[in-house]
């Protein structure tokens, strides 16, 4: 079996298919665990700091009930909350927490700060977002996939549409690569991951036999696939003033049923991290629509409320997996049975 016991989760490509599928499949079985009402405690004593200094509601969430299932306790340090980044370095952060607590999750725009908690905690350290990767939304959404696509994996086709340099484009399309699956990126040129992301991506599929598209071309880019993904297309930490251009270029690349027919799939199903812009009556919403006159954005309420869309599994799923982080990092080894 994967032994992942002690180790970090930073990005997706620290680890092999083969330990990344097994993360997979203890999420499934806690999840059915949890479900039939007979989960095993294993994070007994176990005490996990939670940094984040970006706001959060799945992530967050997610790390406190998992932790709270497995008997583990969690502290949640906000961002204003801690001394790190104000008046306290990552590198002493680290050795601090490192002396208290068993793991720690951070979430925030570095992911050199991550690297360097991980560097010098002593203990394992969990990514919970940066600009870079969103390594824990990966593992729900292969989840999510195998819940709702009868096929291997490898066989499995998805598109993602939207601006593909930032988190959720990169962790994409180096997942896809990872696992062997046909990952399309479809985004306007200037949007494509950076060259360096291509480039590990395109390594990681001479290993897996992955198919790795990038394309401008909506049409072409979702037709055959199982799932069609997007992304908000301001992400955290983002300006306001990004907004104008991102609606000009990402408008075509809006998900719409249109773009859902495009695929040539009746069973295609919709993904989305979230929090989604399906329609604009959130407070931020609000004020976009004021200055753009749009009622939606990255996808339609059509879609996003359709039946096609699995973005709900997907967010409970945040939760079973990153309890399977928890666990195969995190606990002894299992009692045998
Ligand atoms: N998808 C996701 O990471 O959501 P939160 O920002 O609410 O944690
Ligand atoms: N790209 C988004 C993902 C949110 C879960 C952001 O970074 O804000």
């Amino acid at each position: 079996a994967t032994d992942l016991a002690g180790r970090h989760f930073l990005k997706e490509l620290d680890f092999t298919a083969e330990e990344f599928r097994s993360l997979i499949d203890l999420a499934a079985e806690l999840k059915a665990a949890k479900k039939a009402g007979r989960e095993t405690p294993r994070l007994r004593g176990r005490n996990i700091a939670l940094i984040f200094e970006k706001t959060s509601t799945r992530t967050r969430c997610s790390f406190e009930v998992a932790a709270a299932d497995q008997g583990a306790s969690t502290t949640y340090l906000d961002p204003s909350g801690s001394q790190m980044g104000h008046k306290e370095s990552v590198k002493d952060t680290a050795r601090v927490l490192g002396r208290m607590f068993d793991g720690i999750e951070y979430r925030g725009d570095s992911q050199a700060a991550v690297e360097e908690l991980a560097a010098y905690a002593g203990v394992p350290v969990f990514n919970g977002l940066t600009d870079d990767w969103h390594p824990t939304q990966m593992l729900a959404d292969v989840l999510t996939m195998t819940e709702h696509c009868a096929k291997p994996l490898d066989r499995i086709a998805f598109a993602y549409l939207g601006d593909a340099r930032f988190n959720m484009g990169n962790s994409y399309l180096v997942t896809g690569a990872l696992l062997g699956m046909d990952v399309r990126i479809v985004a306007p040129r200037a949007y494509w991951p950076a060259e360096e992301v291509v480039a590990r991506a395109r390594k990681a599929a001479e290993v897996s036999g992955a198919r790795i598209t990038l394309t401008e071309d909506v049409s072409e880019g979702v037709l055959g696939a199982d799932f069609v993904a997007t992304d908000v297309w301001v992400s955290m930490g983002e300006p306001k003033e990004v907004w104008a251009e991102r609606i000009e270029l990402l408008g075509p690349y809006a998900v719409t049923m249109d773009v859902l027919r495009a695929t040539g799939n009746p069973d295609v199903k919709f993904l989305h991290c979230l929090p989604a812009f399906h329609d604009l009556g959130t407070k931020v919403g609000r004020e976009i629509h004021a200055q753009y006159g749009l009622t939606e954005l990255e996808v339609t309420d059509e879609v996003f409320e359709s039946a096609h869309s699995v973005v709900f599994d997907e967010a409970e799923n945040r939760m079973h997996t990153i309890k399977a982080v928890l666990v195969a990092t995190l606990a002894g080894p299992a009692a045998a049975a």
